[in-house]
């Protein structure tokens, strides 16, 4: 008996002790091929973008009628399988890990390149072409309570809306399923600031209307203060109860210094001081991911003509071009951002320049848009690429903190149907619409600032961002 029992024990620790060696192997190989042929576990990859050949730097061309299935849908998505499981499995070493992605210039020894997703590197998101989607716009145009009055077009009389039914395409890649639910997921904990002007201001309220989409409970979402988004007032939080993340504005329209002087005959004029970071800089610190952008100001009259107008200490230069203006003013906020930003923790965007489109004069003489129903999908427009843009390439190539150049101007040179044009007011029943003035530079809501976030969201989940690890 005794005999039997302690055979018996030895057979029973033989067969543990195989299977315990097979866990053994099993694991030991498992982690070789997962190290060495990371990442292609299948149910990671509807988070990735998907990669398929395609031709290379092709002309963009008129999206092709009968489309795939578009992926996205419309309304309160489902956060994709297994979203914030898989998000926290797969961690990158740095916040911003894929420093190598060709957008980001700047690769510095304190951002280790993480290459475990090779193929979205090849993939550049910002040449590809519009594609008609009917699952487009991601909210309904009228219906969300963060568009002020002067994108609110469908509220303002707009009638058509095919311009609210395009997706970005990339050639080379898809971006992935745009899911509000899983943006928010991303930036739970966190503060996204955009700091800018009124473009930026239509980005912000972009933003706050495609997450709103992923809250079942949409009064789960306020302004701290209470204010209403207006164009006079520069700053705006607004908390997301159930993620504790906010979303900001704060307006900054140089990102350099404003200042006054009086002049010989006693009356103040406009000074902008190339070497100051702007007043607001205090708060942008404290944001983990930063959006910026710059541009329509430098195109007006005083800063254009640079004449009284810029500073530098506290001399005021009679003459000065504008261009190297904004290329010292850049410069300065590239020195900022250098001595105030930590790579490891936060994120730091541009935006590229964003195109206007007026026929026949410019935002201040004339110029229009109205009646502009379809995108363009040819012609030399495409290829607008401002000076302003290659200054801010040249800057941002040389900072220590990488910097993300959101590079949207060749999306935005196809899309002449999507701005304001008359519809940038309320038109009174039974008034005649003014066409003397037209909005040309901004956009309706829904419409193109939704694809900038969409991409912001596109190299989140590509970086796998999430700096709280
Ligand atoms: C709106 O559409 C209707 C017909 O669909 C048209 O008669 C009307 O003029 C349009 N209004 C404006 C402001 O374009
Ligand atoms: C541009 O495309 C339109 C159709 O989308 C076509 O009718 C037109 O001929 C094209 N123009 C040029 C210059 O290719
Ligand atoms: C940004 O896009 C333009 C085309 O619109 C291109 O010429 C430029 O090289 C791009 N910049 C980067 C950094 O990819």
């Amino acid at each position: 008996m005794v005999l039997h029992k302690n055979r018996c024990t030895v057979a029973t620790l033989f067969i543990l002790a195989l299977f315990f060696l097979s866990i053994f192997f099993y694991l030991f190989f498992f982690a070789a091929y997962t190290t060495t042929f990371n990442p292609p576990l299948s149910h990671h990859t509807d988070l990735y973008i998907q990669v398929h050949p395609s031709p290379l730097h092709s002309p963009p061309s008129p999206p092709p009628p009968q489309q795939p299935p578009p992926p996205p849908p419309p309304q309160q998505p489902p956060p994709p399988p297994q979203s914030s499981s898989t998000i926290t499995a797969i961690q990158p070493h740095s916040p911003i890990a894929t420093a190598s992605h060709h957008e980001s210039v700047s690769v510095t020894d304190t951002n280790k390149v993480d290459n475990a997703i090779p193929p979205f590197e090849d993939c550049d998101l910002y040449t590809g072409t519009w594609v008609e989607d009917q699952n487009y716009p991601i909210y309904q145009p009228g219906s969300c309570p963060y568009v002020d009055e002067a994108y609110d077009c469908k509220v303002n009389g707009r009638n058509d809306t095919h311009y609210t039914k395009w997706r970005w395409k990339p050639h080379d890649c898809d971006l992935p399923r745009f899911s509000a639910k899983d943006f928010l997921v991303r930036l739970k904990g966190k503060r996204l600031m955009l700091i800018g002007d009124s473009m930026n201001r239509n980005q912000f309220e972009s933003i706050l209307c495609i997450l709103r989409e992923g809250l079942h409970d949409k009064s789960k979402m306020y302004e701290i203060h209470g204010h209403k988004i207006t164009k006079g007032r520069g700053y705006f939080v607004f908390k997301f109860v159930d993620y504790d993340c906010t979303v900001e504005f704060v307006r900054s329209h140089f990102l350099v210094r404003e200042g006054v002087r009086i002049n010989a005959h006693g009356s103040s004029n406009p000074t902008l001081s190339i070497d100051r970071i702007d007043k607001t800089s205090g708060r942008w610190k404290r944001a983990d991911i930063l959006v910026f952008n710059t541009g329509h100001w430098w195109a007006h009259g005083k800063t254009a003509r640079g004449i009284n107008y810029y500073k530098e200490g506290d001399y005021l230069y009679p003459k000065f071009d504008g261009a190297e203006a904004y290329r010292r003013a850049i410069k300065t906020w590239a020195e900022w951002i250098d001595n105030n930003i930590n790579p490891k923790k936060q994120i730091v965007y541009y935006r590229g320049y964003s195109s206007a489109h007026f026929r026949g004069g410019d935002w201040d003489s004339g110029g229009s848009c109205n009646g502009e129903t379809e995108p363009v999908f040819n012609g030399s427009i495409l290829n607008n690429y401002p000076l302003k843009m290659k200054i801010v390439e040249e800057v941002i190539q040389g900072m220590k903190v990488p910097v993300k150049l959101l590079n949207v101007t060749r999306l935005t040179n196809f899309r002449k149907d999507g701005h304001p044009s008359v519809y940038g007011k309320t038109i009174m029943a039974g008034k005649k619409v003014s066409t003397r003035r037209q909005d040309c530079s901004h956009w309706c809501l829904p419409g193109v600032p939704d694809a900038w976030n969409e991409l912001i969201y596109a190299t989140l989940v590509l970086q796998q961002t999430n700096s709280r690890n």
